[in-house]
């Protein structure tokens, strides 16, 4: 099938059921805007504008400092019926973190990132099958005796439902992933990711390989990486203390109180691919040794709202270009269907 029209089948499949005006997925996010300092070598791998130190004759001769726009997001959706209607900020689900760098020619570059390393299928089209395989099952809950069972079977007992949760998405993703074994590594993760203490207390992933272009002509594939300085932390529901987060939003008042009382900062981290390592797959991971390369520190101190705004993916800049992965293709259409159905202010882009 062309990009566009599965792009438009997915959107479609996505939005079902869910609340007019909002994005089908990731749904609840809060924005923040700050800055982005390249590191002393990030120009030396590449020629994109965000990654130079200084800027080239013309502009101003002083560290370059990029200012960006952030929006941090929840992955579940806003369909009303699977439980997800609002945001579940302690329940184990991925989250978003969308990146737009302001660059000094008027233009932007946009890096989406979520906290998972690996995507669920290599393809749209497998992807359409998964996500209609992983709508919200109802929540089977199971007796002590059921999980000791799974225990002895070496199967990993159910959890159980969160107060107010009817429905869960794992069941028939788990289905899916018996019968597709490149669903299983991202299923697996996803189960089991957990609730971070804050949105600037996890770790981002862009997935994708993207080619970076060297000033003297090297293209690599590379894998971006959001490192939060803090370090990565989820919530503790053993701890009587955290408990009341799996009944209440806390995550976009957290970072107000946050960002109120001083800034939050990341790393961006490039990993660099080798021969034989999948640049069209992101369902595939590369080994963890893989060289990985400061680019920047990205410093976050006022909480905005972005939500109208539209990211694409495929908002690149000279030096910076896509792989062949065919997820990453039909996201460049599915994001821009997505801003037109829910009225969003459209991506620099889509006037092309
Ligand atoms: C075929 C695969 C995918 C499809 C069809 C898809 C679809 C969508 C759609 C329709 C939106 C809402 C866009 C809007 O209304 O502005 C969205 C948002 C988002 N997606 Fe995906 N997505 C896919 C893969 C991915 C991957 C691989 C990542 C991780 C790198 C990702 C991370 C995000 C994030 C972080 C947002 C929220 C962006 C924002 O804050 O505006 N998605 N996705």
């Amino acid at each position: 099938m062309p990009e566009p029209d599965i792009a438009d089948t997915l959107v479609a499949f996505l939005n079902a059921d869910g609340i007019p005006g909002k994005r089908p997925v990731h749904a609840w996010g809060i924005g923040a805007s700050g800055v982005f300092v390249p590191s002393p070598v990030a120009g030396s791998f590449c020629i994109a504008d965000h990654f130079q130190e200084k800027l080239p004759e013309g502009y101003p001769k002083k560290p370059q400092v990029v200012s960006v726009t952030v929006r941090f997001s929840n992955g579940s959706g806003s369909r009303q019926n699977d439980g997800a209607a609002g945001p579940h900020d302690g329940w184990s689900d991925v989250r978003g973190m969308a990146t737009r760098f302001h660059l000094g020619d008027g233009s932007a570059t946009d890096l989406i990132a979520m906290s998972l390393p690996e995507f669920f299928t290599p393809t749209p089209e497998t992807f359409l099958d998964f996500a209609r395989d992983a709508l919200p099952r109802p929540f089977r809950r199971e007796t002590p005796w059921q999980k000791l069972r799974d225990m002895l079977h070496l199967t990993l007992p159910l959890p159980d439902p969160y107060p107010g949760q009817v429905s869960r998405p794992d069941d028939g993703a788990m289905d899916y992933a018996d019968r597709n074994r490149s669903a299983q590594l991202a299923v697996f993760q996803a189960a089991s990711i957990g609730a971070p203490v804050s949105y600037v207390r996890a770790t981002y992933h862009a997935v994708h390989t993207f080619f970076v272009i060297a000033p003297d002509g090297t293209r690599r594939g590379v894998r971006f990486i959001w490192q939060p300085i803090a370090g990565a932390l989820n919530i503790d529901l053993r701890d009587p203390a955290q408990q009341d987060k799996v009944t209440r939003p806390y995550l976009q008042q957290e970072l107000r109180d946050r960002l109120a009382k001083g800034p939050a900062r990341f790393s961006l981290m490039m990993m660099i691919g080798e021969t034989g390592d999948d640049f069209d797959d992101s369902t595939r991971p590369w080994p963890p040794h893989r060289v990985r390369v400061m680019m920047g520190t990205l410093t976050l101190d006022t909480v905005i709202d972005c939500e109208h705004l539209s990211f694409n993916p495929l908002l690149l800049t000279r030096g910076i270009e896509p792989s062949g992965d065919p997820i990453l293709a039909v996201r460049e259409w599915a994001y821009q269907k997505s801003s037109q159905v829910r009225g969003g202010v459209p991506c620099p882009f889509s006037q092309r």
